[in-house]
């Protein structure tokens, strides 16, 4: 997978390096207000609005008829497709530039903590059908990625609350000195704190992306480490994504500590409240509230040939692996958990 350059910026003023002439500037509608005149600085730019149904493949036509328009004047080899948004408007933004008269050059500048952490990050493009998600894309990354710090902490402060997920995933994921840096931040994370720690957490997800580029080894997948609860607290509460994630992780330790596979039991407990994560407690109360558990976990998209959960679990920081596990051993647990709670 060719690398990404990381350029890290204060404000969008300092962003010189590109030729915004022969640039299309696909960005999310709601920045509009606080980026005025950095948004009028590029003469070609097709606001959209965030969010799922931007990724539906269906609408994606119109899409292409009004870039089509847009682009107009400017050489299929200058084209420089630039995303300025979330990981929704990356998703389709990314796809957009790989596929537009067979590929064209492309920039991020993520805008949500989600997309700066993850998903600008590692090349994955995605559209959605109907509710299916991600079920089109490629791996296209991006040549250039504007991490500034303007644009990330103008979102509101829910958000860093929402980042949390996401970060102590990264942490988990990799290990001592991630783990560590976060273990001093405040609870909950300040978005300063995440901003700081950005070069980092950026660094943890091209380790792993590294060693596995296109998904074929099992390595990058663990990306999706606390998703497989998180996806279900996701849909069936209504919980943002970094959220539901946070509570996702909360039950892989717990699991993992069931199963006897956590070792470093004592450390991690002593550190976990530091890190942002919710207690026990709050994972059995939002799990209580979940109908049809054993149906939801079905559906999952990454299950395995003989319909096996494809699980994430923690050994230690640093330490996490996939193994194969029956959906009914993760309700029975869930069942353990609720008596206790
Ligand atoms: N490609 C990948 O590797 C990858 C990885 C993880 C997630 N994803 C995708 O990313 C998407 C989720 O990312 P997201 O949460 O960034 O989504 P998003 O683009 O939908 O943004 C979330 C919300 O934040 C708003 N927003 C964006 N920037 C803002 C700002 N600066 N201030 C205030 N509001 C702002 C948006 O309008 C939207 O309402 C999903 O579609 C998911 O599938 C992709
Ligand atoms: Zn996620």
């Amino acid at each position: 997978l060719k690398s990404s350059k990381l350029i890290y910026l204060n404000k969008t003023s300092e962003l010189r390096s590109l030729d915004k002439s022969s640039c299309l500037l696909i960005y999310d509608l709601v920045l509009e207000k606080k980026f005025k005149s950095f948004l009028k600085s590029w003469p070609r730019r097709y606001g959209v609005e965030s969010g799922e149904s931007l990724k539906d493949v269906k609408h994606f036509p119109q899409h292409i008829i009004k870039i089509l328009t847009l682009a107009e004047g400017v050489s299929t080899k200058n084209l420089h497709i630039v995303s300025f948004g979330g990981g929704s408007v990356g998703d389709f933004s990314g796809f957009v530039a790989s596929v537009f008269k067979r590929g064209v050059e492309l920039s991020n500048i993520p805008s949500t903590w989600l997309a700066a952490v993850d998903s600008a990050h590692g090349g994955k493009t995605a559209l959605n059908v109907g509710p299916y998600k991600n079920q089109i894309g490629t791996f296209y990354p991006a040549q250039n990625i504007f991490l500034i710090k303007e644009v990330l902490l103008s979102q509101p402060k829910e958000r860093d609350l929402e980042a949390r997920g996401e970060v102590v995933k990264m942490a988990l994921l990799n290990g001592q000195s991630l783990y560590k840096s976060l273990n001093r931040v405040s609870q909950p994370i300040s978005s300063n704190e995440i901003w700081q720690n950005l070069p980092k957490l950026i660094a943890g997800k091209y380790t792993i992306v590294a060693q596995d580029p296109y998904e074929t080894k099992n390595i990058r997948y663990l990306l999706n480490f606390g998703h497989t609860i998180g996806h279900v607290l996701e849909l069936q509460l209504g919980l943002a994504h970094g959220v539901a994630v946070a509570y996702g992780l909360r039950f892989a330790i717990e699991f993992s500590r069931d199963k006897g596979i956590l070792t470093e039991l004592k450390w991690l407990e002593e550190n976990l409240v530091d890190c942002n994560l919710p207690t026990l407690k709050e994972l059995v109360l939002k799990l209580k509230k979940l109908k049809n558990i054993e149906s939801l976990l079905a559906q999952d998209k990454k299950l395995s040939q003989n319909k096996k959960i494809n699980f994430i679990y923690v050994k230690k920081p640093g330490r996490c692996f996939v193994k194969e596990t029956s959906i009914s051993e993760l309700i029975h647990f869930m069942k353990v958990l609720k008596i206790y709670g």
